[in-house]
């Protein structure tokens, strides 16, 4: 149940959101569905757009933008069809993304590869790509999608945790460079959501939260424009305490983590 400050706050607006095919993007595009505002949702599969859409309240205003975001041309493409129909963007909520875990034993530079492309440099054109958008605004936000395991460098997070503490810096040099432009720069970093992405994980996840839940934090943090939009707090909190202990002490923390052969 969205608060009357969301609702208030996305009223009117042209809203993109990026990974909307499924899990949180979709969950988003549900909650914001009540709202009368224009959303434009993209991913690369046209079906799950499609299933998106068919569970949403009303479905008139909002628009499916598929395509693949790793290509720079097709968030060029999404933004200008956008233009075309409103002028300005208002919110882009950049999130989609992906997650692989590295085996230490078999360390690939490809898993590398894959992730920044398909989580950084992505969200790189899509920012790109949305900001003439966003500075025809009156009260543009740029929302990117990180996640906890930006805050500590965690076993196996050795290539999803770069990317995900690429996008954090990123996001802290936006809000100020953005701001003379009166741009607003958020991040989100969300502990567990039971997603198609977590979905596959063979570890237990503690405090998991549905992907419904994060989209009404999500949705209550950009409405206050908030920079750091972190959840479920008890999870997030313990996350941001533990890096600030010694570097000794943190290591031997996480080497608990490690299953040992
Ligand atoms: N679930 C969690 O616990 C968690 C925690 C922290 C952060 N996150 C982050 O939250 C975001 C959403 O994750 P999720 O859990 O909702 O996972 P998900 O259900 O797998 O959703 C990922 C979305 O990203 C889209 N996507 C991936 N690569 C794309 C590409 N090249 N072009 C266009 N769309 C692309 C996918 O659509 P297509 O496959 O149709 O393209 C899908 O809509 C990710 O950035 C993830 O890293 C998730």
């Amino acid at each position: 149940m969205l608060s009357s400050k969301v609702t208030n706050h996305f009223a009117n607006k042209v809203v993109w959101i990026t990974g909307a095919s499924s899990g949180i993007g979709r969950a988003l595009v549900i909650a914001l569905s009540d709202i009368d505002c224009h959303i434009y949702i993209s991913a690369r599969s046209q079906q799950g757009l499609q299933e998106t859409l068919d569970q949403c309240a009303d479905k008139s205003t909002i628009h499916i933008a598929n395509g693949d975001l790793s290509n720079k041309q097709a968030n060029l493409d999404i933004c200008e069809t956008i233009k075309t129909h409103h002028g300005h963007l208002d919110i882009a909520i950049l999130n989609a993304g992906t997650c692989e875990y590295l085996d230490v034993d078999n360390f690939e530079s490809e898993m590398f590869e894959r992730l920044f492309k398909s989580n950084y440099i992505s969200m790189v054109y899509g920012i790109e790509a949305s900001l003439p958008l966003l500075e025809k605004s009156n009260n543009a936000q740029l929302v990117g999608m990180s996640s906890t395991a930006a805050y500590l460098g965690l076993p196996r997070s050795e290539a999803y945790g770069s990317t995900k503490a690429a996008i954090r810096n990123l996001f802290r040099a936006l809000k100020v460079s953005l701001s003379p432009k009166h741009i607003s720069a958020s991040v989100i970093c969300p502990g567990f959501v039971k997603t198609e992405l977590t979905d596959k994980n063979d570890f237990d996840m503690p405090a998991i939260i549905s992907a419904q839940r994060a989209a009404e934090y999500i949705l209550q943090g950009i409405a206050r424009k908030q920079h750091e939009i972190h959840f479920p707090k008890r999870f997030s909190y313990s996350l941001k305490f533990i890096s600030l202990l010694p570097d000794s002490i943190q290591f031997r923390l996480l080497s608990k983590t490690i299953k040992k052969s």
